[in-house]
């Protein structure tokens, strides 16, 4: 494992205590990302292609009840060992598998979708046409990849700090136009463009896409 990976797995393992009671109830007061995430599942399940779903970068498990309630059978997956600790304790009626991006633990064309929720703003540009190389390798035909990201110019920053716990790792706030063009040149074609200002205790405004594979 190159040593920003390492870095960014170690910091994460610090954090999962902490984004567990950050977020547990967030979604809650995230009428956006509710929307966004409603509209991946609606899609998917339109498409008659089976409920599996991805949670790549899952973190603590969160979205996993969410999904579930409309209809999806999500999997989690996450870099970090402690944040896949955290997701199996505190949802242990769902699979969360320890994994990278750019090598998920998923059959080709097994998913009818994938979701990559804050957690694709870590990648290097060079490392970013692997991971979307394998989320289209592991998402059927006419299967969906729904996004949430820090939305920015995408330079690197330096996060983390702002937690008091002590870790730093690199971070992009990346541009729509970034994102759709990784996606594009990986096999899906966007359906959906939004994006909302930041609100009282967010550092930037978020962009949501998302993808059809196809
Ligand atoms: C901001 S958290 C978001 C977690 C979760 N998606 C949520 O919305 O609560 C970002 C997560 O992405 C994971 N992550 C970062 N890079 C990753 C990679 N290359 N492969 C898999 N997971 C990754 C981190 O370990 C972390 O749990």
């Amino acid at each position: 494992m190159d040593a920003k990976t390492q870095e960014l797995r170690d910091a994460h393992d610090v954090l999962a205590e902490f984004y567990a009671d950050l977020l547990a109830d967030a979604l809650e007061h995230m009428p956006v990302d509710r929307a966004v995430l409603n509209l991946f599942a609606d899609l998917v399940l339109a498409a008659d292609i089976g409920t599996s779903v991805g949670d790549v970068g899952c973190g603590t498990g969160r979205l996993e009840p969410y999904l579930a309630a409309r209809g999806l059978s999500p999997r989690g997956a996450d870099l970090s060992p402690g944040m896949v600790k955290v997701a199996r304790r505190d949802h242990p009626e769902f699979v969360f598998d320890l994994a990278d991006v750019r090598d998920l633990p998923f059959e080709d064309s097994s998913l009818a979708g994938v979701v990559c929720w804050y957690s694709l703003m870590y990648l290097t540009p060079s490392d970013r046409p692997a991971a979307f190389g394998e989320l289209a390798r592991v998402v059927k035909p006419g299967g969906y990849l729904a996004t949430a990201h820090k939305a920015g110019d995408n330079q690197v920053t330096r996060a983390g700090r702002s937690t008091n716990l002590d870790v730093e790792f690199d971070l992009y706030w990346l541009s729509p136009d970034e994102m759709e063009r990784r996606v594009t040149e990986a096999g899906f074609v966007p359906v959906f463009w939004a994006g909302r200002a930041a609100e009282e205790q967010e550092e930037s405004a978020q962009g949501y896409l998302v993808a059809q594979k196809s």
